[in-house]
This record gives C-alpha cells, sequence and structure tokens, in this order.
C-alpha cells in the first residue's frame, strides 16, 4: 500500500527514529561526496498554492541531486484553478509522476489527493499542520543535543501564535513525549482537538500558556514563528497588538538554558516574533534550515523507494 505523509499524527516513534537516521546517513554521504541516485527516471511533482522558499527549494533540490527530475506547478497554471476536481486531477497526475508534494491552504484538500491518488503524497504546509517542517527542526535537535533518544528528556518552548507549526510540534510531542509548553496569547490558542490528542497519549506533557517567560524558563529548545500566517496578511496589523510580549529577544533568552537552541522555520519577521541580535548570535537557525533538504531526501525515499 502506498504511504502518504498528511500529518505526524499518524506516525510512529519507530518511523521518525527510522526517519531521523535516515536523514543523517543521506547527509553523511553528502558530505563525503558520494553520489546516490535513488530517484534516477522518476518524477517528483509539487502543487504549491503558497509562496514558498526553503520547502520549494530544499525539495527539488534534494530530489535533482538525487537523480529525479522535479516538476513545480503553480496551482494557479494548472486546470485546477478552472474548477478541474480534486479527485480527476490527482487519478491524473498519478498516472504521470512518482510521487506528489502539496502546498496549500485546506488540509482537507491535501487529504483529499491522497485519497484519490495512487501515489504518496506529501504535505508541505496546509493551515493546519507543517509535518516536514518539524522532521527537519527534529534532525536539528537530534544533531545537536545529543541524539534522538535524548528528546524526552529536553524542554521544547512554543512562543507565538498556535499556528500550523506549533499544531505540527504538538503532534510530534503526542508521538515522542517531550515536553512543549506553549505561550499563546489569548485567541490564538492551537485547535482543540490537536492538543486533546498529545494529551491523551502523553498526558500533562504540552501545556498551553499566557507567559512566553514561564514557556521559556529553562528551555532547551525556543521556537517561535510569524504572528501572521500566510493567508492572515490582512490580520498582521491586529496580531501586532495582540502578540505585544511575544519576541522572542535577548533579555528573554537570559530565561532559557545557557545553551538553549532557538529555532524559527523561517521566513522571519526581524523585531516582531524575534530579535534581529538573538537570529544573528544563533547559527543553528541556518542548520535547521540546510535540514529541511536532508530530511526532505530521507522522507522522499522512504515514501517513494520502501
Ligand atoms: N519554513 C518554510 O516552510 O519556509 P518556506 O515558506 O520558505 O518554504
Ligand atoms: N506559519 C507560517 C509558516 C511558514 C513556513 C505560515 O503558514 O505562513
Amino acid at each position: 500500500m502506498k504511504k502518504d505523509l498528511l500529518h505526524l499524527g499518524e506516525l510512529s516513534r519507530e518511523d521518525f527514529r527510522m526517519l531521523m537516521d535516515r536523514a543523517l546517513e543521506m547527509k553523511a554521504r553528502r558530505r563525503l561526496g558520494i553520489i546516490d541516485r535513488p530517484f534516477a527516471g522518476k518524477v517528483m511533482g509539487m502543487v504549491f498554492d503558497k509562496a514558498s522558499t526553503r520547502t520549494r527549494v530544499s525539495f527539488e533540490s534534494a530530489w535533482a541531486r538525487l537523480g529525479g527530475h522535479p516538476m513545480f506547478l503553480s496551482t494557479g497554471a494548472t486546470q485546477m484553478s478552472r474548477s478541474e476536481p480534486v479527485k480527476d486531477t490527482a487519478r491524473v497526475l498519478s498516472r504521470y509522476i512518482d510521487v506528489l508534494v502539496i502546498r496549500t491552504y485546506a488540509q482537507d484538500l491535501i487529504e483529499e489527493f491522497a485519497k484519490w491518488s495512487s501515489i504518496p503524497v506529501i504535505n508541505a504546509l496546509s493551515d493546519r499542520f507543517h509535518p516536514c517542517q518539524i522532521l527537519s527542526d527534529l534532525l536539528t535537535v537530534v544533531e545537536l543535543k545529543g541524539g534522538f533518544d535524548k528528546l524526552v528528556d529536553l524542554k521544547f518552548a512554543w512562543v507565538g501564535d498556535g499556528n500550523n507549526v506549533a499544531q505540527s510540534w504538538i503532534n510530534a510531542a503526542g508521538v515522542l513525549g517531550f515536553s512543549l509548553m506553549l505561550a499563546c496569547p489569548e485567541g490564538y490558542d492551537p485547535d482543540g482537538d490537536v492538543l486533546a490528542l498529545a494529551e491523551e497519549r502523553f498526558p500533562g506533557r504540552v501545556k498551553v500558556v499566557r507567559s512566553p517567560e514561564e514557556a521559556m524558563d529553562g528551555a532547551d529548545v525556543v521556537y517561535t514563528d510569524v504572528w501572521a500566517s500566510m493567508g492572515q496578511e490582512e490580520e498582521q496589523k491586529k496580531r501586532e497588538n495582540d502578540f505585544k510580549g511575544f519576541c522572542v529577544d535577548e533579555t528573554r533568552m537570559k530565561l532559557a538554558a545557557k545553551d538553549a537552541l532557538v529555532l524559527h522555520c523561517l521566513p522571519a519577521h526581524r523585531g516582531e516574533e524575534i530579535s534581529d541580535g538573538v537570529m544573528e548570535s544563533h547559527p543553528e537557525l541556518w542548520d535547521q534550515a540546510e535540514n529541511k533538504m536532508h530530511m526532505h531526501a530521507a522522507l522522499l525515499d522512504c515514501l517513494v523507494n520502501k
């Protein structure tokens, strides 16, 4: 049966471990200059409805460097923009390509693609989840904080909106059982069903609080993201007001563990959710961005070649 990646709640602890191990192995082989071509003769389709720098380029370069042909399809340039149904598009694309990577607004649309496709479908961000992001972020934590088995001992802090990236972090905590404290202003909590799933699996490990200082106190990993996600641009001004006091800056960083990592999925709005000084003093942010490419290679290999 074909496998998809729609959200992280559907993975097991062993799936996470396997993806981390495979990504580390592929990254090491690339560093040694070894040329592998696991995707030779294969085509990856990418249907993107929203802007992207990192996800698009890291998926395309991971696929192309490993011998495959990437095909980027802006939704507006396809017949989907003229109302061709997903169930028709999915069945047609499945006859041409080997894997489909989708970035769009509605999670339901990605799930409908998965339902009608006979090839693996990968969620490259929806309004609800960003699973690939958290897989590669965890790879960075695994590399910098002593390995996969150490994750469960770490304290993760989320500062900001309870958005798609936050919800994928909650999914991951619900599988791996690490401690995750999310500081979100009133009205910006993650969805109740996402929190409930993590609570059911690891009671008490995921908490939502109102104070960034409380979440960051002693944190080993501090994570933030933009206050207004793609599609929420008209709320920018209101959000700037509602998120006052939620900037990951030098003063608040003093509360975190001395050797705390700062992660941000990027793009960042310096001076809003994160200060310029914190960004410039945490070079792991660039390792985090690089790791998207290695994790995407591993994910594609596991879904397409296994
Ligand atoms: N982090 C991330 O998904 O970045 P892009 O929007 O640039 O793809
Ligand atoms: N929450 C952000 C993440 C971008 C990678 C957004 O959805 O715009």
